[in-house]
């Protein structure tokens, strides 16, 4: 069995290991047998120093998150009881730190009264992306150790330092050469302690970190940022964590951030956090497919379409050092596309995110063609062309004619149908669908859509290659939409009729920003393009046919060419970046619903909050129902990654959990007796939803 920590005395030194992997996280069985170590150095009088390592190189990446919400977490030793007997025993502490110290991790080296890294550690508070703050004495200790601003920003951000950072910041008393390096170095810098007769917890730099502040910093602080944090709890903590500590002695500030960790660990935030951290995990897992499949190699990428979609996603491989070669049509055209790409890394060396040296590396592997020729030796090729489906099939086929064997050939389509487009090639398990989202070398999601012939090497190869070049794959199956696209649809839906029904677009959309939601839909659609929404409802026209009403907003808004901001008016008006109100969409809502005999009344915040989100909710539980997803939490990701559904409400599915499926169920059908004739036509209830209700679950899943 696993020891979890290793012993072994050098001299006068205990080395002790951790050994839990993959991560070291610190759980209840790793801090038992760590204390217990530690406590066997203390006693042993031939020992006069400890050196803390990780035994697999990697030190710690904190606490561990699956004990968050059990008695687990706190259960003795606790993470924080046990540090604070660390900084009380009377030897000196060296931490060894290779690869990560994170959290939980950090705070272990923090505890100690020495710190030594290799030049490839990185180290870290990402607490705040749990919706925690540091709860093992981060928040008072950090502080004392490089200043209270310093501290404040890095335990707000979240953010890892690389080692010279962390050196420069003192956060490292000194750097080893290298990760081989690292421990025998630890040994020799614990020699040097003793021999200097250094004492086991040396004077902290800032013993009173308040004291540099001014009188008023974090009034300050909270009224410049809280806007920013919308409802976020874990900053508003981690600034009261942090005031204590300029305020209290050490050991009280350390019960105060009990406190507040305590609360932001039970807050439905933190929770929601949480599962978006497995989510991501998860994501990754397509059951039946082997971890172990042998997968095809991508050295060469080839993307048919120099547009804003297409340059964007040759970026992505340049970005990773993946040759890629762009095709179009029109040598004017592909000119332009790869001057847009120059433009855009252009923008990042001026913001100082890149170098003019890293510009021209990536610009090096960007090639241009107008010949299908050049793209026959693509491991891979993305399509990103017009979104319709005959012009797709026609590339497809041409693609068939003359990518090499084994080479994947992937669509960029967002709704169309991938086992048509795979159907006009005679080699339909290597096609998938590619989903980016624009800007396509931002955004992070990736949809990746599993054809019905879609060879299991095709999946596992581009799950790969998507961590590869940083984005978050989530796979889909085939159906309209797929996950994201599918389920804005009645959302928009209800968005746009409850305008005619007597709701302003501002105040649809303040309601679900006032949930947090980084735009409310119809700015969203402004944004996306009207145009490019109706073209999309268009080619699934049969759904909605015999409903007159059915985004009638939407498509006289086309009509009119008010195609979104690009246009200068669309839900919305625009001056510049500024949005306004705009009574002409007012007037026209009044019109329309003169027309199809809608009655026009006063709508009420929660009444547009159900009509959105429970519809958005019950198809993702559909989708669920029908296979396309193959969980809720690949759902909820879509929603974050790809629609700015807030992390911190854990997507649209967790968030229905939170709310209380039976609440869900119930305002649907509410919905449907009180709407009429649209509540009976669209609130029909997810069977899924009604079987877990009906079950008494209240975790969404299939069953
Ligand atoms: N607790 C529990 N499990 C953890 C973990 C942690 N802190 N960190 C990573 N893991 C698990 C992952 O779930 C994954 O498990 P799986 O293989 O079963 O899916 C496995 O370790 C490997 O993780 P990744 O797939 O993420 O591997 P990467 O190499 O891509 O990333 C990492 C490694 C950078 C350490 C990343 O996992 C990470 O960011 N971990 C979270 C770090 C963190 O947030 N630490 C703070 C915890 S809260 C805390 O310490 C509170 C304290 O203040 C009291």
């Amino acid at each position: 069995m696993n020891p979890l920590v290793h012993y072994r005395l050098d001299g006068q030194l205990a080395l002790i290991g951790l050994s839990r992997p993959p991560v070291n996280a610190l759980g209840q069985p790793l801090r038992a047998t760590l204390l217990k170590a530690c406590e066997r150095a203390a006693a042993d009088p031939a020992v006069r120093a400890i050196v803390l390592h990780g035994a697999n190189g990697l030190f710690s990446a904190g606490a561990d998150i699956s004990e968050f919400g059990s008695p687990a977490s706190h259960a003795a030793p606790d993470l924080p009881g046990l540090l604070l007997r660390l900084t009380r025993i009377d030897k000196p502490l060296i931490a060894a730190v290779g690869k990560l110290a994170l959290g939980g991790g950090l705070e272990l080296a923090l505890a100690c009264g020495y710190r030594i890294g290799e030049p490839g550690a990185r180290i870290g508070l990402p607490e705040i992306n749990l919706g925690l703050l540091p709860g093992a004495g981060g928040t008072q200790r950090l502080p004392r150790l490089i200043g209270a601003e310093s501290a404040l920003n890095m335990i707000l951000s979240g953010e890892q330092l690389d080692a010279s950072r962390a050196h420069l910041l003192g956060l490292f008393d000194c750097l080893a050469d290298g990760p081989e390096q690292l421990l025998e170095q630890a040994c020799g810098y614990a020699r040097d302690l003793l021999a200097r007769g250094a004492p086991a917890q040396p004077a902290a730099p800032y013993p009173n970190p308040g004291a540099e502040l001014p009188e008023d910093f974090f009034a300050f602080y909270r009224a410049e940022h809280e806007a920013r944090w919308k409802s976020r709890l874990a900053p508003r903590l981690v600034l009261a964590a942090l005031e204590a500590a300029c305020v209290l002695p050490l050991d009280e500030g350390l019960v105060r951030e009990q406190d507040l960790f305590r609360q932001a660990e039970a807050s439905r935030q933190s929770q929601a956090l949480r599962h978006v951290f497995f989510a991501e995990r998860e994501a990754g897992r397509v059951p039946g497919i082997d971890p172990a499949i042998e997968l095809r190699s991508i050295r060469q990428v080839a993307v048919i379409g120099a547009g804003t979609m297409g340059g964007g996603i040759a970026m992505n491989f340049a970005n990773a050092g993946i040759p890629v070669t762009v095709l179009e049509q029109q040598a004017d055209a592909l000119q332009r596309g790869l001057g847009n790409v120059r433009r855009n890394y252009e923008i990042s060396v001026q913001r100082g995110k890149l170098s003019q040296e890293q510009l021209e590396q990536r610009m090096a592997l960007l090639r241009g063609t107008l010949d299908y020729a050049d793209i026959a030796d693509a491991d891979l090729v993305i399509e990103a062309v017009f979104e319709k489906l005959e012009v797709k099939q026609q590339v497809f086929r041409t693609l068939d004619e003359v990518c090499k064997p084994g080479a994947i050939l992937a669509t960029n389509t967002s709704s169309l149908d991938v086992d048509a487009i795979a159907a006009v090639t005679r080699r339909p398990q290597d096609v998938i669908g590619l989903h980016f989202f624009s800007p396509a070398n931002v955004m992070r999601l990736l949809e990746v859509v599993r054809a019905r012939e879609t060879a299991p090497q095709v999946l596992a190869t581009t799950l790969k290659l998507a961590r590869r070049i940083g984005k978050l794959p989530v796979v889909s199956g085939v159906c309209f939409g797929f996950i994201g696209n599918r389920m804005l649809e009645p959302y928009a839906r209800e968005a746009m009729r409850l305008v005619l029904e007597g709701a302003t677009p501002a105040q649809v959309d303040a309601v679900l920003t006032g949930i947090d939601l980084n735009m409310g839909v119809l700015s969203m659609l402004d944004l996306a393009g009207i145009d490019v929404n109706y073209l999309v409802r268009q080619a699934n026209h049969a759904a909605f046919a015999d409903d007159p009403s059915y985004c009638r907003l939407g498509d006289e808004l086309y009509a009119q060419g008010r195609y979104g901001q690009k246009t200068g008016s669309g839900f919305f008006r625009y001056e510049g970046r500024q949005r306004l109100d705009d009574p002409a969409v007012t007037t026209l809502a009044e019109r329309l619903a003169g027309e199809l005999r809608i009655p026009r009344r006063p709508i009420d915040a929660g009444e547009i909050h159900d009509r959105c989100l429970f519809m958005l909710i019950n198809e993702g539980i559909q989708l669920l129902d029908e296979g396309i997803a193959l969980r809720a939490s690949d759902i909820d990701l879509v929603w974050i990654n790809g629609y700015g559904f807030p992390a911190h409400l854990g997507g649209p599915l967790h968030y229905a959990e939170q709310l209380g499926l039976d609440k869900v169920l119930a305002g649907i059908l509410a919905c449907q007796a009180s709407l009429g004739e649209h509540g009976q036509r669209w609130f029909q209830p997810a069977p899924l939803l009604q079987r877990l209700v009906a079950a008494g679950r209240t975790r969404i899943e299939t069953f």
